[in-house]
């Protein structure tokens, strides 16, 4: 995810900027740039690393105490040097550095260049540069004001001016942005981390709010212009908890920013109507209307991910669909062909075995569909189209914001597909639409719960065998329930459908063995809770994911982790957080090392 500096104050701006910037390497990144204000404003930016930006500023150095830093990851436009942030106006008396998506980059950038507008960059940031630059009249908060209420989206934006030297101006839409206070200097930021060093006082800036930042501090503002008074906070953190924002761990980090990430998924991509809009997704409507069938590939979480997907195309579009392990279809003579569409997943998209998987299908003559989380990753390359997860970096081993990405990724394709040949049941298709973007919300509350599946977590952590169970869509998360566990707390787990337990598995459950069981499906609940009954009868300890409402299950389960009720087709979104958080506290009381895995690689490059 992009990380963003700004500095204000007595001393060369450029060394902060860039110090920032390497602190802020943690949140991953393909491009890095700084723009320095002295008499004129000068910009050095370039693709790579850190270090690179860095070697450049030394060969031609910045001279000035105001000014704006970047670290890219690439959304709008592939990693280069001429779409790394800052961007400016064609004279260059204004800059900008964002992180976020805006929405309606299209309309906007039509709507300029029938104005006359030339752009330089494939960047949705581009714009805003020229937006800014039109409306100012004097006033840089004002044209920042009179830009932003242009652009829709979740975005952090930073601009600086030529005519307004002392000062940077810069607003909140959802993505992060806090104010560092020094004495004498005021340092902005995307993350505390970048400047903790420097000062241990902080105003963060809210949704919605505008800061105006000079060398004495910030004035914080609503969009509308309503002085907003805040509080500083200090901060006590070491630097290693700045990094994961306070968390004890990355992955509990990362599970916490899912909410963020579904809507950074959906951005610009779902219209109310259910109309799609996936930027990279070449195919038409014709193609879509034709398609004989839907393979997914993958592996791990990836594949998990991918036994949703099969469903939710399944119920949407009544067409066959399948998923396959990448490593068994590359060698299983699949009878892929012509007209059909393979969806390959990987967080990564350099997994040696869906790569392997994906090249086939091609050879095969079928369209091949990236869904990853990596722009210009191997995988991105070499498909056809592309739908981009937009996660931002996952740093701990073990995936979750990813996966959560990946899910929300298929609903999207399903209904752009069933916008081309129609869908199968159009009021199960608005309930979806209606679900998605009522998701967030919807996952900070299953966040607030943490501390019961901490709980619960307790009597696992002494366990030595668990069960996850579930039917249809259930059992497709209680899979990724079960492995999550395994990857990090080395407790031995095993997934089926409620139905397979029976038929052998049973013999295995004694008196307190933990049964995880999950029941977002309405009209499989009877036959689940069968199968409740079975582990009842031997002793066995349930644990049910259920939604809010449901006041039936407390007479069949030891414990309840709630979720809020959607429509079931959604279930397993909210439903797959509390089974991560479990897995992350069962692995955490056993003390492990959570974040790095024993014999776990994040990317997997190798047959
Ligand atoms: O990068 P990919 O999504 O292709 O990776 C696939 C698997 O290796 C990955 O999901 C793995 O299972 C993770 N450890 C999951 O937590």
């Amino acid at each position: 995810m992009c990380g963003i500096m700004g500095y204000v104050g007595p001393n060369q701006a450029a060394p902060v900027l860039l110090d920032g910037l390497r602190r802020l390497e943690y949140r991953g990144y393909d491009s890095a740039g700084i723009a320095v204000l002295g008499s004129t404003i000068e910009v050095r930016k370039a693709e790579g690393k850190v270090g690179r930006l860095i070697d450049l500023t030394e060969a031609s150095p910045l001279d000035g105490s105001v000014g704006i830093g970047h670290t890219r990851w690439a959304t709008h436009g592939a990693p280069s040097d001429l779409n790394a942030h800052p961007h400016s106006d064609p004279s260059g008396a204004f800059v900008v550095v964002h992180n976020g998506i805006i929405e309606n980059f299209y309309d906007l950038r039509d709507r300029l260049i029938a104005d006359g507008h030339e752009f330089v960059s494939e960047t949705d940031t581009e714009i805003l540069a020229h937006l800014v630059a039109e409306a100012y009249d004097g006033d840089l908060a004002g044209a920042v004001r009179r830009a932003v209420s242009q652009a829709e989206g979740a975005y952090a934006l930073v601009v600086m001016t030529v005519h307004e030297p002392g000062k940077i101006v810069a607003v909140r839409r959802i993505s992060p942005l806090v104010v560092g206070l020094g004495d004498g200097e005021t340092f902005l930021a995307s993350d505390i981390p970048a400047v903790l060093h420097r000062t241990r006082d902080f105003l963060i800036v809210e949704d919605g709010e505008l800061v105006i930042v000079d060398s004495e501090g910030a004035t914080i503002e609503t969009i509308e212009g309503v002085t907003v008074e805040r509080d500083r906070l200090h901060v006590d953190w070491d630097s290693e908890m700045a990094e994961k924002g306070g968390y004890d761990h990355f992955m509990l980090k990362e599970i916490h920013e899912q909410p963020a990430v579904v809507t950074e998924t959906l951005a610009g991509r779902l219209e109310e109507d259910g109309s799609a809009w996936l930027d990279n997704v070449h195919f038409d409507d014709a193609f879509a209307r034709n398609l004989r069938r839907i393979w997914i590939t993958a592996c791990g979480t990836a594949y998990n991910a991918g036994m949703v997907g099969s469903e939710v195309f399944r119920r949407l579009l009544r067409m066959p669909t399948s998923v396959e392990y990448a490593h068994e279809m590359r060698y299983a003579d699949p009878l892929v062909a012509e007209g059909d569409l393979v969806i390959a997943i990987s967080q990564s998209g350099e997994t040696a075995d869906t790569l392997a998987a994906a090249r086939l299908a091609k050879e095969r003559g079928a369209r091949l569909l990236a869904l990853t989380n990596v722009v210009g990753s191997t995988l991105a390359r070499e498909a056809d189209d592309i739908l981009y997860t937009r996660a931002g970096p996952e740093i701990s081993v073990a995936s979750t914001k990813a996966y959560m990405a990946m899910l929300i990724g298929q609903y999207l394709l399903a209904l752009r597909i069933g916008a081309a040949r129609g869908l199968a049941d159009p009021d199960l298709a608005s309930r979806v639409i209606h679900g998605l973007h009522a998701l967030p919300a919807a996952l900070e509350s299953v966040m607030h719960r943490e501390a019961e599946v901490a709980e619960a977590a307790k009597r696992i952590a002494e366990a030595d065998d668990v069960y996850f169970i579930g039917r249809g869509l259930d059992y497709a998360i209680a899979v990724e329930g079960s492995l999550k566990l395994k990857e990090i707390s080395y407790v031995h787990s095993e997934a089926m459908p409620a139905g397979e337990l029976k038929h052998g598995t049973l013999a295995l459950i004694t008196e307190g063995i933990p049964v995880v069981v999950v029941l977002t499906q309405e009209a499989l609940y009877d036959k689940t809770v069968s199968a409740i009954q079975e582990v009842k009868a031997r002793g066995g300890d349930i644990i049910a994911v259920a939604y809010d409402d449901d006041d039936r299950i407390a007479r069949f389960a030891d414990t309840v982790l709630r979720i809020p009720r959607s429509d079931d087709l959604l279930g397993p979104v909210s439903g797959v957080v509390p089974l991560q958080l479990l897995a992350y506290h069962v692995a955490k009381i056993r003390g492990n090392d959570i974040d790095q895995p024993r014999n776990l690689a994040k990317s997997v490059t190798v047959e």
